[in-house]
């Protein structure tokens, strides 16, 4: 009889595609996936420690899973990723109903640790990070592709050492993937249906710099040419290392969507130094304006942190005036968070809460404008979409009625998503589109999304012929 697996995966994109390995690893044990966290054998956790409140959702959730351990002793209560990686043995002895600790190295070696546990009844802590990348099941066989667009991780770990950030010593120093490993696992998303991938690493410019393999340029070129891939997304790019030979690659690949996540994190050069970030507010600006030349349509987002220790009012107003500035399509902002072993946790002054939450907020309004702004413009545009699939919601005033059109919803090149109908005026038939990129008249512009109806088929768009920034 299968045994059935429950994750729930917190924090970042790299996690997401971790989790997808975590439960691909555990089909030959006999394991297949549950939505129901109380009908699971195996209940696997994948936690995130970028901010205090990641930590606290992954132990709250842990904390609910007692009840269940006690109802059922033979359940397998496994903890993994970036929490369990910084704290290791401290999990099993605070929680005495969590069975194994398995780090952010340790992916390859869990299924023989749960099928250890399920024997033998023993506690497993394994947080070992000198493995090498072949060692992980990273280049286990291609999942079933359920979705238009996949992440795919490149590299793992980060050599930066930003002052606020955990994440080099919880994801180890940088490791880039062999180049052809990554394209072969591409190559087989595209045959189950995939049409656009996201490239992951923590800093994605200094791609196979360390090992001598391909530079980052030189991989997304190799990627351009694979037949039935229609885009290609990477994150995140640190400022400093952004090359002038990636700058014009958005220039020149045309299935290299036209959207960069090129966090600032703060638009003060006092606070960007200490942060350790190695780059000012002047030379970022100065690589941004030759990327808007390269790459006139670039749509660029970025992440902020506010309340920085140390950071006065007159630093948030420059971060306010970059953001303005720039305008940014849109941005992530956190409250500075003190995390373990990061060396802000020692700097002084602290920001008190209420101070970061009100600049939190100031930043949220300004680029709300900004946004709704750059949205608005977009009406009476046609766009092209890469359709994801049904939209989530079908609009009320549309459900009651029996010839209700579809919705559907996918995404531009440019990150932003967008909501249409293809209803029996246009000519299209009420086909599938899911995979498939159309042209889409945009009619209305929201504060996240746009809407619009279907035109055509981006082939048959002469609106786009020429456009690069679609490729069929
Ligand atoms: N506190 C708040 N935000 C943080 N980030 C990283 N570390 C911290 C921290 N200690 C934010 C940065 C980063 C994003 C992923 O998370 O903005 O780009
Ligand atoms: Fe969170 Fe960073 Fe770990 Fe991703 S790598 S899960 S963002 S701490």
């Amino acid at each position: 009889m299968s045994k059935r697996v429950y994750i729930n995966t917190i924090g970042c994109q790299m996690n997401v595609y971790d989790s997808e390995r975590i439960v691909n690893s555990l089909i030959p044990l006999g394991y297949e996936t549950t939505p129901s966290v109380e009908s699971a054998d195996l209940i696997i956790t994948n936690t995130c420690t970028i901010r205090e409140k990641a930590e606290q959702k992954a132990f709250s959730f842990l904390g609910r899973l007692a009840k269940l351990k006690r109802k059922n002793k033979d359940l397998i209560i496994a903890v993994g990723g970036c929490v369990a990686q910084q704290q290791g043995q401290t999990i099993l002895k605070r929680m005495s109903h969590v069975d194994l600790v398995f780090g952010t190295r340790a992916l390859g070696r869990l299924p023989l640790a749960i099928e250890k546990i399920a024997k033998q009844r023993c506690r497993i802590v394994d947080v070992d990070m000198s493995s090498s990348l072949e060692d992980e099941a990273l280049q286990s066989h291609v999942l079933k592709a359920d979705t238009v667009s996949k992440f795919v991780t490149i590299m793992r770990g980060c050599d930066n050492f930003c002052a606020y950030c955990v994440v080099p010593h919880v994801r180890g120093r940088e490791i880039s993937r062999d180049p052809a490993l990554i394209i072969k696992e591409i190559e087989q998303l595209v045959n189950e249906g995939v049409r656009e991938v996201t490239l992951l690493g923590q800093n994605v410019n200094s791609y196979g710099k360390k090992e001598g393999l391909c530079t980052f340029v030189e991989l997304l070129s190799r990627i351009n040419t694979i037949e039935g891939l229609s885009r290609i997304r990477f994150t995140t790019s640190h400022p400093k290392d952004l090359s002038g030979e990636l700058i014009n690659a958005f220039g020149s690949l045309e299935k290299l969507c036209n959207h960069l996540h090129l966090p600032i994190q703060s638009g003060s050069n006092r606070i960007l130094k200490r942060m350790n970030r190695k780059y000012t507010r002047e030379a970022y600006l100065t690589k941004v304006a030759e990327l808007r030349v390269a790459c006139p349509e670039i749509s660029i987002t970025t992440d902020i942190i506010v309340g920085f220790p140390g950071e006065t009012l007159a630093d948030f107003e420059d971060t306010l005036s970059l953001i303005r500035q720039m305008r940014y399509d849109s941005l992530f902002v956190f409250n500075y968070s003190d995390r373990p072993l990061v060396p802000s946790r020692k700097f002084t002054p602290k920001v008190p809460e209420k101070d970061k939450n009100t600049r939190l907020q100031q930043v949220l309004d300004v680029q709300k404008t900004i946004t709704e702004e750059i949205h608005a413009a977009r009406v009476g545009q046609t766009m092209p979409v890469l359709v994801e699939g049904h939209s989530k919601r079908q609009k009320m005033e549309y459900s009651e009625r029996i010839d209700t059109p579809l919705q559907w919803s996918g995404r531009t090149t440019c990150n932003k998503i967008v909501n249409f109908i293809a209803d029996g005026s246009t000519k299209a038939a009420p086909a599938d589109f899911t995979g498939e990129t159309v042209c889409v008249s945009i009619e209305r512009a929201l504060s996240h999304s746009l809407w619009g109806k279907l035109k055509e088929k981006a082939s048959d768009c002469s609106a786009l012929k020429g456009d690069r920034s679609y490729a069929a």
